[in-house]
């Protein structure tokens, strides 16, 4: 069609005898027209042509896939049977489909049984979840929830958990507003730090030569960090972990320093295979003195991938204090989402305190990092 002849169509829309009758009889239709209307300003016949003659989006460039899950959609449209997606670090079964848990199906089967309703859950989550979450990441005993000073909010998986925690970061955190990043880090990490309007700077973490963590090289840049900065440590990205001493020489120097620890727990249990090993060194920050952030994930660790189910936490020096950072999380979130799905919660919250289903769990866990492990 001629570009003008398409300019008038558009033009039809908003003025056809049945949109006029549309207009007057549906909202959602005379939401379609007006749509369809030059802004205001643009009165004379000519002005509206041009409008209507070029898009509003014709300035857009194409912008590149994403890194990882751009490779996902490369290998669905691929017809190789030989196909191997390294994209996602997802789990397959050995047909390379899909795995659901059995823990999980179970909790999903009692979910049912139950007949609960889909109302909406709090802006920061339901408690069936965020409680045995926040246990699950500081320890059954931790003073810090026996305290109340953990401010623990549900969260659209890691990701949305890490986005929240920077854009706290950014708003209330009293030093640099630059985060320091291992190297290598998850792709997506920058991304998040930048979009949440923080600086990215990174320390040595991996070693190629030695495929092995370059303790050394980590300990010189983080002694060059200036005080009051956020560096980010998360456990198991590239598969290649501090050793407990190390970690404790990482508190201390991160504590002289006044350095502040915001972990990503993404992969809890998949490190040792044991869901309290793997917060050893979260648990030993904290019993250090350190206040830290904690982004959960549970699409690794209970195959919760599409569910997004995850946690920000915050520790705090008082519940008065914890009262008020809490408040500000939940009006973080409001504006971005109002609040978080509730159906992969209730599962992930099944599983965590069930007393036949979570011990369950952690034997899936534990054979699923047996399988993986070369
Ligand atoms: C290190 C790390 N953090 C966070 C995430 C967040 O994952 P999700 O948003 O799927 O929970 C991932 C996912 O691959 C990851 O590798």
């Amino acid at each position: 069609m001629p570009q003008d002849s398409a300019a008038k169509s558009q033009f039809a829309l908003s003025t056809s005898p049945e949109d006029e009758k549309n207009k007057a009889s549906s909202p959602h239709r005379r939401m379609i027209s007006q749509s369809a209307l030059p802004p205001q300003g643009l009165s004379t016949c000519a002005a509206r042509m041009q409008f209507c003659a070029s898009s509003w989006w014709s300035q857009v460039e194409l912008g590149p896939p994403d890194a990882i899950l751009g490779i996902t959609d490369a290998y669905k449209k691929d017809t190789n049977p030989k196909k191997i997606n390294l994209g996602v670090g997802a789990y397959r079964d050995d047909a390379g489909k899909p795995y659901v848990l059995p823990s999980v199906i179970k909790a999903e089967e009692k979910l049912l049984a139950k007949n609960q309703d889909k109302e909406y859950g709090p802006i920061h989550g339901i408690a069936e979840f965020t409680v045995p979450a926040a246990k699950l990441a500081f320890g059954e005993d931790s003073d810090v929830i026996k305290n109340g000073l953990n401010v623990s909010a549900q969260a659209i998986s890691g990701t949305g958990a890490l986005r929240i925690g920077t854009l706290f970061l950014k708003s209330f955190f009293p030093g640099s507003k630059d985060v320091w990043l291992p190297t290598p880090s998850w792709g997506n990490h920058t991304p998040i730090l930048k979009h949440s309007g923080l600086g990215v700077k990174q320390y040595r973490y991996y070693d190629p030569q030695t495929c092995g963590f370059d303790f050394k090289g980590c300990m010189d840049d983080i002694a060059r960090i200036q005080s009051f900065c956020c560096t980010h440590v998360h456990i198991t990205q590239t598969g290649v972990d501090p050793k407990k001493e190390e970690w404790k020489e990482l508190s201390k120097i991160m504590k002289d320093r006044k350095l502040f620890p915001y972990f990503d727990m993404a992969y809890q249990g998949f490190a040792s295979g044991d869901t309290d090993k793997d917060a050893w060194a979260l648990r030993h920050f904290v019993q250090e003195g350190h206040k830290v952030l904690v982004a959960q994930s549970f699409a690794k660790n209970m195959g919760l991938y599409g569910e997004r189910v995850g946690m920000i936490t915050a520790t705090c020096e008082s519940k008065e204090e914890a009262e008020r950072v809490m408040s500000q999380i939940k009006i973080l979130i409001r504006p971005l989402y109002s609040n978080p799905p509730i159906h992969g919660a209730r599962i992930a919250g099944m599983v965590l305190s069930d007393p036949e289903l979570r011990p369950q769990w952690e034997v899936e866990v534990k054979e699923w990092l047996t399988e993986l492990s070369p």
